[in-house]
């Protein structure tokens, strides 16, 4: 049942999310087809079934969540085109396409990471939902994508690049920021669409905690065993560029066995809620085992 639920709500999220982006043939044409090149062409969409699968949950309104559901997509899609900037990671295939700066040029990149993340939250200020869960959805998105989220995990990542062995704590802080924080504000925001009680949005922020130190592990994994063609992205990159990952700090046995734990977590996290978490337990499941 889930995947059914899934697919339906992949083909949601895709339409929604060209209708929010802009008019590729309005001026300036090049920055929006930048970014129509950044978020259309491809990508999983976990963190937007992650909404929808939490919303779901609590029977919020499938019109509340799309509004969420296309902000955390428009944030993550600008955070991949700066994490793939010759600044950052250098990288310049992203979700089997050439990267933003590739395709276009540096600046053009630089500015549709921008573009997308002012409209991310220009679209969320448009939640139909009262006002005081909209500010919350403001709140929980602006500081997941910030210095105490995202942003900051990736300084934490360019300053450990090459700089020597992590202790195991501090490189889960760094996955737990540039991944996990954006995975964690869109299970609670989809939540909080369905007015979930603080107890309910505790248990859920365990699940997402581990949920996205076991996407960022499994990614660390993939960059390892997985090709290029399956990734989407180039290979290899990761021990290439001495980045601080799980498998160069513990080795590969040891990622799979933390990825093991942490899917003990996150079923342990979803219990209470019975089968009615089905669909938040088939995308944990999934980050775990996915091939790209
Ligand atoms: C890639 O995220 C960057 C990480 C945080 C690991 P995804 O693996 O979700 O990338 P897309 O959206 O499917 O391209
Ligand atoms: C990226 O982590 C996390 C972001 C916040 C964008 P990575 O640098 O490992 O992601 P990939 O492997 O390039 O997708
Ligand atoms: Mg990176
Ligand atoms: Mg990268
Ligand atoms: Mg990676």
């Amino acid at each position: 049942m889930s995947e059914l639920h899934l697919a339906r709500w992949r083909e949601r999220i895709d339409a929604a999310l060209a209708l929010a982006l802009p008019d590729p043939t309005a001026s300036p044409q090049r920055l929006h087809a930048a970014m129509r090149h950044a978020v259309l062409l491809g990508g999983k969409r976990m963190r937007p079934l992650l909404v929808h699968a939490a919303g779901t949950l609590f029977d919020a309104a499938p019109d509340a969540l799309d509004a969420p559901a296309v902000a955390i997509e428009l944030i993550h899609a600008y955070s991949l085109v700066h994490d793939d900037l010759p600044a950052m990671d250098d990288d310049e295939l992203r979700r089997g396409q050439p990267t933003v700066h590739v395709a276009f040029d540096e600046a053009t990149a630089i500015l549709a990471g921008d573009a997308l993340q002012s409209l991310a939250f220009a679209v969320l200020a448009d939640t139909p939902v009262s006002d005081a869960v909209r500010i919350e959805l403001l709140r929980t998105l602006a500081n997941a994508a910030g210095s105490a989220g995202m942003c900051g995990g990736q300084a934490l990542d360019l300053a450990a690049t090459g700089a020597g062995t992590l202790a195991v704590a501090e490189l889960e802080r760094l996955h737990a920021l540039k991944t996990g924080a954006l995975i964690r504000a869109a299970v609670r925001m989809g939540a909080l669409c369905g007015g979930a009680a603080s107890d309910d949005l505790a248990r859920l922020d365990r699940y997402a905690d581990a949920l996205g130190l076991a996407f960022q592990v499994r990614d660390d994994i993939l960059d390892v065993e997985g090709d290029s063609a399956t990734l989407g992205k180039t290979a290899g990159k990761d021990a290439a560029q001495d980045k601080a990952t799980f498998p160069a700090l513990l080795g590969i046995d040891a990622s799979r066995r933390r990825l093991a734990q942490l899917v003990d977590a996150m079923d342990d996290a979803l219990a209470p809620f019975g089968s009615r978490a089905e669909a938040l337990a088939a995308l944990g499941r999934h980050a775990v085992d996915r091939q790209h």
